[in-house]
């Protein structure tokens, strides 16, 4: 039941992606793990030359006198700013180390990637507050210093830096729509183009937020994805401070936590990961050998839409090699109220789907779908939306919070409904008219639910193509 192309630890649990960062040409993978034999979080470590196959390490960061190590994030010193590396370059982890009476940040470095030394004079910022953690560094051009974004309680905070070592207080930035008791987690900050500009430039911050002590907001589902989602403001950075341009905009739940991106990526390209869970269910999802895998990386750009200028996601070109056999339907036309099977549907299968629901109705696919159960990827054209309903899409007795169905806006292009759905074997992931919506979902469905159904309810749709490609495992190689 382990999924065929989504990471997952080797065993036991995980949760958030660290310190990613690709160096000499490998893209590396820290993240959240608690093996059994540990009493807090280490810093797994995985490499990857094309983030589709992967080949486990060992642990790169283990607890110590100082706490367990939470999330952080990794950057290459070029200059020895830090003076860990004798003048040459090498790799910086600035991390949270974690203990019940505080949360403070520390270094380790590496001259590659692989061996780790933490810095004796650990920890480098501290403070009072009791939720002081997550910091992501990067580099600031124009200031030429060290930037990092902390998440801070109800707010994130930025300092600066020129050695990685003494960090000064810059600004903090908040929303007034903060709940009480909501906190943000696992911030980053980067600038993107906007339509491919190079000239036009908007900086994203992205920040998780949990709240999980509101969870009744979640159950009336007044919150989006509730109050464990990540979201993202478009917005400008002059180096000190934050200035947003949009309200919080959600990243594509319900199961997508502290999403980050890599440093360092080749051509400028900015891709994401995040933890494909929710801290409502993440101890509670019956996936036996393992606890926490990650949601598909996604390359992420900024475009112009009516609605302003929004963030558009899209899986990577590597993991087409994961393509197999294909078959295609279509074009075809559905009544309305009606349900036509395709063939094609597997445990782990890509689905690419072009359709114009008709005016007044709901139309869209059924995927793992059996006698008794079916995950539900629909767009309403009353609400203008695309929706997700997982409410019988298979196991969800493990939680009362699970069985749910979820929406975000979408306006179809000229009447055009683009779906490119991947099929895992515990969760579906949802891109829409280019990344311009986005689900990640966990489901449990019975092994042999495999099917493909198109929907039509309450008005016609047509169908203009439907191909379904098998796909391959991805290798994940453990360490020899
Ligand atoms: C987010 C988070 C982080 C923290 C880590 C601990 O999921 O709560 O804020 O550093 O997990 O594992």
């Amino acid at each position: 039941m382990r999924p065929h192309y989504h990471f997952t630890p080797p065993r036991d649990w995980m949760n958030d992606p660290n310190g990613l960062v690709f160096y000499r040409g490998q893209w590396h993978l820290f993240y959240q793990w608690q093996p059994a034999e540990a009493s807090g979080k280490w810093w797994g470590h995985a490499v990857s030359g094309d983030l589709v196959n992967w080949r486990h390490l060992p642990a790169a960061l283990c607890e110590d006198e100082h706490g367990a190590i939470w999330s952080g994030s990794v950057v290459v010193d070029e200059r020895d700013s830090s003076g860990f590396f004798n003048g040459g370059e090498g790799l910086v982890a600035i991390f949270t180390h974690q203990k019940a009476e505080y949360q403070a940040q520390s270094l380790a470095f590496s001259s590659d990637g692989l061996a780790w030394t933490k810095f004796e004079g650990n920890p480098v910022l501290r403070s009072e507050n009791p939720n002081f953690r997550d910091p992501k560094v990067f580099w600031h051009e124009q200031t030429q210093r060290w930037t990092m974004v902390l998440a801070t309680g109800d707010c994130l905070s930025f300092f600066t830096s020129p050695n990685l070592r003494e960090w000064t207080p810059a600004s903090t930035f908040g929303t007034d729509t903060d709940a009480p008791g909501d906190v943000w987690e696992c911030p980053d900050l980067f600038p993107l183009a906007i339509d491919g500009d190079a000239n036009r430039k908007k900086w994203v911050l992205l920040a998780s937020r949990l709240g999980l002590d509101n969870f009744e907001d979640y159950e009336d589902g007044e919150r989006g994805f509730g109050v464990c989602a990540t979201y993202y403001f478009v917005g400008d950075f002059d180096g000190s401070t934050f200035i947003s341009e949009s309200d919080p905009l959600p990243l594509g739940g319900p199961d997508d936590y502290a999403s980050v991106s890599w440093s360092n990526a080749p051509g400028g390209r900015r891709i994401l990961i995040g933890w494909m869970n929710h801290w409502g269910y993440a101890e509670l999802i019956p996936t036996p050998g393992y606890q926490g895998a990650l949601t598909l990386p996604r390359e992420v750009a900024l475009r112009t839409l009516p609605e302003g200028v929004r963030l558009v996601q899209n899986p990577l070109r590597a993991l087409e090699t994961l393509r197999d056999a294909a078959s295609s339907s279509g074009p075809l036309f559905l009544q309305s109220d009606e349900i036509v099977p395709v063939n094609g549907g597997s445990e782990h299968c890509e689905v690419l789907c072009e359709m114009e629901p008709e005016a007044g109705g709901a139309s869209g696919l059924l995927v793992r779908a059996g006698d008794e159960e079916a995950t539900i990827i629909g767009y309403d054209t009353e609400a203008q939306c695309l929706f997700l309903d997982r409410s019988q899409a298979g196991d969800s007795d493990f939680s009362d919070h699970f069985a749910r169905r979820y929406e975000v806006p979408l306006r179809l292009q000229r009447g055009l409904l683009r779906l490119r759905v991947l099929i895992d074997s515990t969760s579906v992931e949802v891109f829409a008219n280019g990344g311009q919506a986005r689900f990640c979902a966990l489901i449990f469905p019975a092994p042999g639910n495999c099917g493909i159904e198109i929907f039509s309810e309450d008005a016609g749709c047509r169908v203009r193509s439907l191909t379904i490609y098998q796909l391959k495992a991805a290798r994940f190689d453990n360490p020899s």
